[in-house]
């Protein structure tokens, strides 16, 4: 299923996966902020924390979206510098933040010098890279000496309800093996251990891997498929993928599913983070 995948990095599935990517983010650039920002943003401040974000420490936010994180560094007296791949999601980034430095340019070959950065930061960028590995490298070499990386990713489906609820709507009523460019594993880095050695295979040492319980809250119950239809890439790839009737299944499941999670004013399910830091020798 489209949370197992792995291709092998070398590979031309690699770029093909890139380019999926790449389109995708282009076209939901605005749909993204709406759906997702008000999760995302709940973990900037850990992921902040974590590379001592403060005033002067030239940092850089890789695979920035519209900015948010980049922005509240900037607001701590951080010199930041936002990057992301697609032009759409730099383009609003600058429009909602102008005071900031964005430019567009590919994580996994950063358009900077060797050792430019005190600190680095991915905020749920790394579960969407064709080449993960190259991207820790990256972040490694524009990294000086005593630098600090910090991502996040999301923890297992069976953790992140919201997720959850959705995948195995999919799996239920839906097809997995629709025609679709494979990519790594999204929950890889969901794995503490497999963070602790990707980031030590790039030489960060001192890595510290730890889980942020955050909530996610929606108007409706409706609200949940919708996000990942308009929101998301991969899953709105799969989602998109199916016929209009499997669609409808899908959606009557995942509503009366995320229905089990209301409250007074919408519907609220656990979403946690994996926030994982490392520190250049
Ligand atoms: C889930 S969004 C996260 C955005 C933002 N960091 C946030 O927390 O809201 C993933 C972002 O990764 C970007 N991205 C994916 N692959 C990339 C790559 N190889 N290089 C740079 N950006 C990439 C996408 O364009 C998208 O903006």
């Amino acid at each position: 299923m489209i949370a197992c995948r792995m291709t092998d990095p070398r590979s031309p599935a690699a770029d093909a996966f890139k380019a999926f990517e790449r389109e995708g983010w282009e076209s939901v650039a605005g749909s993204y902020r709406d759906a997702f920002s008000s999760l995302t943003r709940q973990y900037v401040g850990a992921l902040l924390d974590a590379v001592a974000a403060g005033a002067g420490v030239r940092l850089l936010d890789v695979a920035c979206g519209p900015g948010d994180a980049a922005a509240e560094a900037a607001g701590r007296g951080a010199r930041v510098t936002g990057v992301d791949f697609a032009a759409a999601m730099v383009a609003q980034a600058a429009r909602l933040y102008p005071r900031v430095e964005f430019r567009t340019g590919d994580a996994e070959a950063l358009p900077f010098d060797d050792a430019s950065f005190e600190a680095v930061v991915i905020n749920f960028g790394l579960l969407h890279f064709a080449r993960p590995e190259s991207a820790i490298a990256e972040a490694h070499r524009v990294l000086g000496g005593g630098g600090r990386l910090a991502f996040t990713v999301w923890a297992s489906p069976e953790k992140c309800e919201g997720m959850g609820i959705v995948l195995k709507a999919i799996e239920a009523h839906g097809r997995l093996d629709v025609p679709l460019p494979e990519g790594p594993p999204f929950f890889r880095f969901g794995d503490h251990d497999e963070c602790r050695r990707v980031l030590a295979v790039s030489g960060f040492s001192g890595v510290e891997v730890r889980e942020l319980p955050m909530r996610w809250r929606l108007p409706s119950p409706d609200a949940l498929l919708d996000a990942f239809l308009e929101g998301g890439v991969r899953t709105r790839g799969l989602l998109r993928a199916q016929t209009p009737e499997a669609l409808a299944a899908i959606r009557v499941a995942a509503r009366n599913e995320a229905a089990r999670h209301a409250r007074e004013d919408g519907v609220e399910f656990a979403m946690p983070a994996v926030l994982a830091t490392g520190v250049k020798a």
